[in-house]
Formats: structure tokens, C-alpha cells, sequence
């Protein structure tokens, strides 16, 4: 244990999920931890995790009634869980509103998957399905299990939807097997955890518009020019500013993958579309970060119906569209403006004569010939450029990672 003094977690309400697996009696050591710093801790165990460590045994330690079935009336002690002002004897419903992070640890891949497709069949799930808070989930079980795309799917699309992970460890594991799904050490799950909680104040009352995705411009009813942007990287900033605090809105043409939950989503479909929305939201934001792929050129007209195979030729006159970016750099006020640059030579150089163009405080560049680099990737490689003409370069790390490099930068230079 580790008694630890201005500790985040000092007047915070922990929901401490524990699910089947032979680690649950590791849910007892983070208990203690998770308390001795300051947090409430009201445990909640599903069927199985009874099976392998008895309630009592986290109720005298936590000091509280252990959550176990969706049926039955709360327990004194938990209710206070709850806002005062509930008077709900609905367990999930007040165990949910009244905690600041649910932690299920250990998380088995049955949790995982149950939460990942919107299954709330016993008090943790629902509980889950009804959380206001961070959701964290440290798992742990067999390797194979842990490799198995459908497991590895479940994580991704709960990561793409703010839920977070703390890494298992690989090494011996219960089942005799080696190989990597023993729950992270007690110190890394709660160290993590705090360090949530920590970022949650980093934007906090921050207004950042992010605007992400590529644009489509119609040829007619059925045709369009567009460009090979997944919107990754602008979903990734969204979910990044989201969960460091910021209140978020959230531009967005097409994209690959789903949106972030927890932002104000505004989509749009054409570069003209997108300049009125981002001149709309950027009144009230502080924070610009366009990441957008905005098409450069729009076909001249749009024609009506299916334009014909006719002689199998066909021109097409495009017309260039307006550099938002540029026209927020002019009447900049006090926003901060970050553009961003795909450029396949002379990144720097480049870059930098945009950011003065576009009377940028930072603009971020990278080459998509780069291996890691590439167009609809997970990762990235970037530079960012400030003002005074000062390059960091990142090494390679998801667009997650970058986008809260990208942040904490911002989080500097706005000092
Ligand atoms: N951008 C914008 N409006 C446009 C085109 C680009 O706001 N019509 C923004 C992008 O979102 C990005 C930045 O400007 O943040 C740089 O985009 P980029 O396409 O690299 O720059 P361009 O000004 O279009 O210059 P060029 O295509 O000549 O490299």
C-alpha cells in the first residue's frame, strides 16, 4: 500500500468492477490501494467472480455493501454512492450517476464483449451501460483469448468509443501458459487510472472545435471528388481533448470509422457545407484544430441526375473552394488556430510558410510516404511547428498518442 497525499483520487467515488477470472482476488490489493488513497470504493461482482472470492471479504474491507444482483434493493452503505437527491432503488441506474470511474479489474473477455455489444444482462454490465464517468477496464485472462481478433475487435471499437484499457502484463500466466494477459500490476492500474483523472482537468471549461474527415463534392446525384483522408487522426483529437476535459465540437465529413461518443457531432458533407459550420462553432471556441481533409477544388456544377457514359469522354471544371483555415487565421482573435499539413517533400520548409499563410499558432505535418504514415493507418509520424519557427518530431505512435502530444503542446504554448 502506498499512502500518497494530495492523491486525485482524494474525495472520488470508485465503482470497482470484479468479473470471473482467478485474478479477482487481485480486486482486494487494488481495493486497498484505490482507498488508502482517498477514494470511496464500493465494489460490484458479478456471478462468477463470486465463485472465486467471497463478498465478505471485500465488504469488510471496503466498509460497504458489495453490489451483486440487478434485483435486489440497495445495500445502506451504497446508496450514498448515489446523488443525494436519488431516491431510485434502481441499483444500476445510482451505483452509475454517482461514480467518477468505473474500474473493472479484472476485466474477462466476456465483459469486454457484453459491453461491446450493448449487453446489460447483470448489475456490472448495466451498470456499465449506464455510466457517466470514465470507464477503465484492466483485463486479464488466457493469451489465446487475448489474441483472438474477436476480442481485439470488441477493445477497439470500445477504445474508438472512449473506454480506456490498462495493457495486461505478459509472463506466466494462471492457466500454465505464457504469453501476454496477466492484469497489469496493482500500482499500473491505479497510477493509470489517477492519471485519468488528472487529465480530465487539462481542458477543463475549454472550448475546442476539431474538425475531421474528408469532404465530398458532387459531380451529380451519384459522383463525387474526394480524397483518401479516414478522419482517424481528427477522431483521435476529439476523443483525446474529450477525455483531457475539453468541451468538445466535432466537425466532421466522411470518415471510416464511427465517431467519438461525448463530443457535439455536427456532419457535414461538402467543403462549403463544412466552412459555415466551423465559422459557426469557432465563435465560441478557443481552441481550433483542423484536421480535415478539405477538398481543394469542387466540380464547377453539380449536375443533375446521372450524367450519361455518352462518348466516354468526359471534362469536369473544378473551382477552387475557400481556405477556411485561412480565413479563420485572418480574423483570429484570441483562438489559438492549429492547422494540419500532408506534405511528401520539404515537410518543414513547407509546413512552415503554410503556418505563416495561414497565420497559425501551431501546425502539425507528416509524410504519408512514411512507413507508419500512411493514409487510413492507426499510427502516425509527425512534426509540430510553432510560431517562433521551433520543429518537435514525434516518433511513430497511434494517432491517439499524437493527438494528446498535439494537445499538450497546445497546453504549453496557450501558457
Ligand atoms: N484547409 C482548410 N480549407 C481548405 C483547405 C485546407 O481549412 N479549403 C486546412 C486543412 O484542414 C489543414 C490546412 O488547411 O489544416 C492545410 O491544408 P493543406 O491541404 O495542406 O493546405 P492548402 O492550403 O490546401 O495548400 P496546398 O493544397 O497547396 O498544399
Amino acid at each position: 500500500m502506498t499512502p500518497v497525499g494530495g492523491s486525485e483520487f482524494k474525495g472520488k467515488r470508485v465503482l470497482l468492477g470484479i468479473t470471473g477470472s482467478i485474478a479477482a482476488y487481485k480486486g482486494v490489493e487494488l481495493l486497498r490501494e484505490l482507498t488508502s488513497r482517498g477514494a470511496t470504493v464500493t465494489v460490484c461482482m458479478t456471478r462468477a467472480a463470486r465463485e472465486f472470492v467471497a463478498p465478505l471479504t471485500f465488504e469488510v474491507l471496503s466498509g460497504r455493501g458489495v453490489l451483486t444482483d440487478l434485483f435486489a434493493s440497495p445495500p445502506e452503505e451504497t446508496a450514498g454512492l448515489g446523488p443525494r437527491e436519488t431516491t431510485s432503488s434502481v441499483q444500476h441506474i445510482e451505483a452509475s450517476a454517482g461514480a467518477d470511474v468505473v474500474l473493472i479489474a479484472p476485466a474477462t473477455a466476456n465483459i469486454i464483449g457484453k459491453v461491446a455489444s450493448g449487453i446489460a444482462d447483470d448489475l456490472l454490465s448495466s451498470i456499465v451501460m449506464a455510466a457517466k464517468g470514465k470507464v477503465v477496464f484492466a483485463p486479464a485472462m488466457n493469451v489465446r483469448m487475448w489474441e483472438n481478433p474477436v476480442v481485439q475487435e470488441n477493445i477497439s471499437r470500445l477504445r474508438s468509443l472512449g473506454y480506456c484499457f490498462v495493457e495486461p502484463d505478459t509472463g506466466a500466466l494462471a492457466c500454465g501458459e505464457e504469453g501476454k494477459g496477466r492484469l497489469a500490476p496493482t500500482e499500473r492500474i491505479v497510477s493509470e487510472v489517477e492519471q485519468l483523472l488528472r487529465d480530465r482537468r487539462t481542458f477543463s471549461g475549454t472550448r475546442v472545435l476539431v474538425t475531421a474527415g474528408r469532404t465530398e463534392e458532387p459531380i451529380d446525384h451519384v459522383r463525387y471528388v474526394s480524397n483518401r483522408s479516414s478522419g482517424k487522426m481528427g477522431y483521435a483529437l476529439a476523443s483525446a481533448a474529450r477525455d483531457m476535459g475539453a468541451d468538445v465540437t466535432l466537425v466532421s465529413g466522411r470518415a471510416s470509422v464511427p465517431p467519438p461518443s461525448g463530443v457535439k457531432l455536427v456532419s457535414v458533407r461538402t467543403a462549403a457545407e463544412m466552412r459555415k459550420e466551423v465559422m459557426a462553432a469557432a465563435r465560441k471556441a478557443a481552441v481550433v484544430i483542423m484536421t480535415a481533409a478539405v477538398s481543394d477544388f469542387a466540380p464547377a456544377r453539380q449536375e443533375k441526375g446521372k450524367i450519361p457514359r455518352g462518348s466516354g469522354e468526359l471534362t469536369l471544371r473544378l473551382r477552387g473552394t475557400r481556405d477556411i483555415l485561412g480565413e479563420l487565421g485572418k480574423k483570429k482573435g484570441k483562438r489559438f488556430l492549429v492547422g494540419f499539413a500532408v506534405e511528401v517533400d520539404e515537410e518543414i520548409a513547407r509546413a512552415k510558410t503554410k503556418l505563416k499563410k495561414k497565420n497559425l499558432d501551431l501546425i502539425v505535418v507528416n509524410n504519408p510516404l512514411l512507413e507508419g504514415a500512411a493514409f487510413e493507418g492507426d499510427t502516425n509520424i509527425v512534426s509540430m511547428i510553432d510560431r517562433r519557427g521551433r520543429v518537435e518530431k514525434l516518433p511513430r505512435l497511434s494517432k491517439y498518442e499524437v493527438a494528446r502530444e498535439v494537445l499538450k503542446k497546445i497546453l504549453t504554448l496557450r501558457k
